[in-house]
């Protein structure tokens, strides 16, 4: 049966522990706009994901870390507008909720109340564990987000691999455990060694989803520009290509604009059509508004 034959309702956290238990995959992926959400939610994904990755994808950053809680919850708005069935998760922009379990509540609050989130992600383990718990207390699920969290990527050194080391595989795991304690309903675990994960997954009871982390999770998620490849931005190791549209696009404006230029676009059916005499009407219309403008100015004349 095709995810379009199957019977399409909105999705529930229950679904998400119901498909870990039965093995089956989870699929996550991004989505910053009503098109492309609308997309993703006739392909049949699990949850979407309005990533802080919009900063690079979708608005022109060079880093994750300028984006604000206004410009996320914008994009998050029209995504909700276009799903259905997926459930939908909202990223908190760095700076919004470190400082204190206070701030976290009422950012996360916002991407609930503004935008209709089902669930919020955080980034990090650390002082990041007692805002997910503080965030879950308040009634809101939580997605933690371990190994390469790219709000702290100058910390960690750049977008690079996390836990390739025997003690920062234990790092990644411990950040993990403590998210799960802390309450989280969700683990997105980016770009580690598989091991890593293989390792983690019989200590975790929560579902994970990876993203360049093996295929040991119980999903994955990629970001809709890197896999249609609409973003032509560097790619992590980790991205699969399944469509080229970037340079269908590209074919598409310089195709349009060559035709302007030509005088092949518009044709006559790209236009609207007007009765032979009501034209001639018009015209006789606007001859006589401009003989009382101009009294004794010729028909037609400036
Ligand atoms: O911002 C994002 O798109 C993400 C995913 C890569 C997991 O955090």
């Amino acid at each position: 049966m095709s995810v379009h034959d199957a019977p399409r309702r909105r999705l529930a956290l229950g679904d998400l522990a119901a498909k870990k238990k039965d093995g089956e995959p989870i699929v996550m992926v991004t989505a910053y706009d009503h098109p492309g959400a609308r997309i993703v939610d006739e392909a049949g994904v699990d949850m979407v994901l309005v990533g802080d990755s919009a900063a690079m994808t979708v608005l022109g950053y060079d880093s994750t870390v300028p984006v604000t809680v206004d410009e996320m919850l914008m994009l998050t708005k029209a995504v909700r507008r276009g799903l259905t069935t997926a459930l939908l998760v909202g990223d908190l922009p760095f700076g919004s909720y470190e400082a204190s379990d206070d701030i976290a509540i009422a950012t996360a609050q916002r991407f609930v109340k503004e935008a209709g989130c089902d669930l919020v992600k955080i980034e990090r383990g650390g002082s990041t564990v007692e805002r997910a718990r503080a965030i879950v207390s308040a009634g809101i699920p939580v997605v933690g987000h371990v190994g390469l969290t790219p709000q702290s990527a100058t910390a960690l050194g750049g977008y690079r691999a996390q836990g390739r080391t025997a003690e920062a595989a234990l790092a990644v795991i411990d950040d993990a455990l403590a998210l799960q304690d802390a309450g989280c309903s969700l683990l997105v675990i980016e770009a580690v060694p598989a091991e890593v994960t293989a390792a983690l997954m019989p200590l975790l009871s929560i579902p994970v989803i990876g993203i360049g982390a093996g295929a040991d999770a119980d999903g994955q998620v990629l970001v809709f520009h890197d896999l249609l490849g609409l973003y032509d931005g560097p790619a992590a190791k980790f991205v699969k290509r399944y469509a080229d549209l970037r340079a269908a696009a590209l074919a598409g404006v310089t195709e349009y604009a060559r035709e302007v230029r030509s005088g092949e676009y518009p044709a006559p059916e790209h236009g609207y059509a007007m009765p032979a005499e009501q034209a001639e009407r018009m015209r006789q219309l606007l001859a006589a508004r401009a003989g009382v403008r101009h009294p004794g100015a010729s028909p037609g004349a400036g």
